[in-house]
């Protein structure tokens, strides 16, 4: 704490520098959001191509960016419309991505590329970039592929989701970077119920409910992985979005979030885009959800 009495020393000191900096930002604070997942979250975003900047918060491709059920996603809406602050969003998600391509294959890249993506760019604090622990969130939404291309192969599934949360978490601590100037404010969303995806349903009929169990399973046990994460990392805060509560209520009652129903997709009013990913409405739900939980940080 500061002590009260020294504080309108602070306060002049803070103001005469504000004073003799000339590059001061246009608007309000500036802050940072590192997102790392799969479709559920990617924008299409080439961190070889154009940075995030003020009046081009996502950077690249231009807003909304190209997403797994079209259209705005909770990444877009976060980032513009329920933030306090002016974010900067760097979104390395990329569609089809896994946790280790050694375990299950991506479509093209892992969470593995995307943090080395991160630590190849931005976390070498650019001159373009003034992000601190302070101020930057990082988020990590995956497992959904991991899951929907395993589940149905019997044996120790329980087993296997420990084997994918270890190398989870490998590459989350590799975001801490040094201790002074890595991430420390981490937001984690579990395995939405994409056992009542159309895609799901139409492939697995008969399975639905063995996904549901290694869903279930795997979202226990990220619990247990972030609380141990927290206690092991000192001055690290974490969050977690449930996303399988949300899905489940919505889709338990879809007309009442204005929903047609809970399996129709592609057309106006369809909760899924696709028969894969949720549909811009429904990221409009989540993305007021994600800033409802963050609620009284520096970005939300
Ligand atoms: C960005 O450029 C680096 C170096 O040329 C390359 O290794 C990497 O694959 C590129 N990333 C993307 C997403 O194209
Ligand atoms: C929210 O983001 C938008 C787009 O970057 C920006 O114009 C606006 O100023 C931000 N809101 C606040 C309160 O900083």
């Amino acid at each position: 704490m500061i002590p009260l009495r020294s504080f309108p020393i602070l306060v002049f000191i803070l103001s005469s520098v504000g004073a003799l900096t000339t590059k001061r930002p246009p608007c309000g604070p500036i802050t940072y959001w590192f997102a790392f997942g799969d479709s559920y979250t990617t924008t299409g975003f080439d961190p070889n191509s154009t940075l995030p900047s003020v009046g081009n918060p996502l950077g690249n491709p231009s807003f909304p960016g190209s997403t797994g059920g079209g259209g705005e996603n909770f990444v877009g809406f976060d980032t513009v419309t329920y933030n306090k602050s002016l974010i900067l969003t760097y979104d390395y998600a990329v569609g089809g991505a896994t946790i280790d391509p050694t375990l299950v294959a991506p479509i093209t890249l892992s969470l593995p590329d995307e943090v080395n993506q991160f630590l190849a760019g931005a976390a070498n604090k650019p001159a373009t970039s003034r992000w601190t622990s302070e101020n930057s969130l990082f988020s990590v939404w995956i497992g959904i592929n991991d899951i929907g291309n395993t589940f149905y192969l019997g044996g120790d599934r329980d087993a296997f989701s420990d084997t994918l949360l270890d190398r989870y978490f490998a590459q989350v601590q590799k975001l801490l970077i040094q201790y002074d100037a890595g991430g420390r404010e981490f937001l984690f969303i579990n395995v939405p119920p994409t056992y009542r995806a159309p895609l799901i349903i139409g492939f697995f009929p008969d399975q639905l409910d063995v996904a549901k169990t290694v869903i279930e399973s795997f979202n226990t046990k990220l619990a247990a992985k972030v609380k141990s994460f927290k206690a092991m990392n000192h001055g690290v805060r974490t969050w977690i979005w449930d996303s399988y509560s949300l899905f489940n209520i919505i889709l338990n009652d879809p007309t009442k979030f204005g929903f047609v129903d809970g399996v129709s997709y592609g057309e106006p009013g369809d909760f899924w885009g696709n028969s894969y990913h949720p549909s811009s409405p429904a990221h409009h739900i989540f993305a007021k959800e994600v800033a409802k939980l963050l609620a009284g940080t520096p970005w939300f």
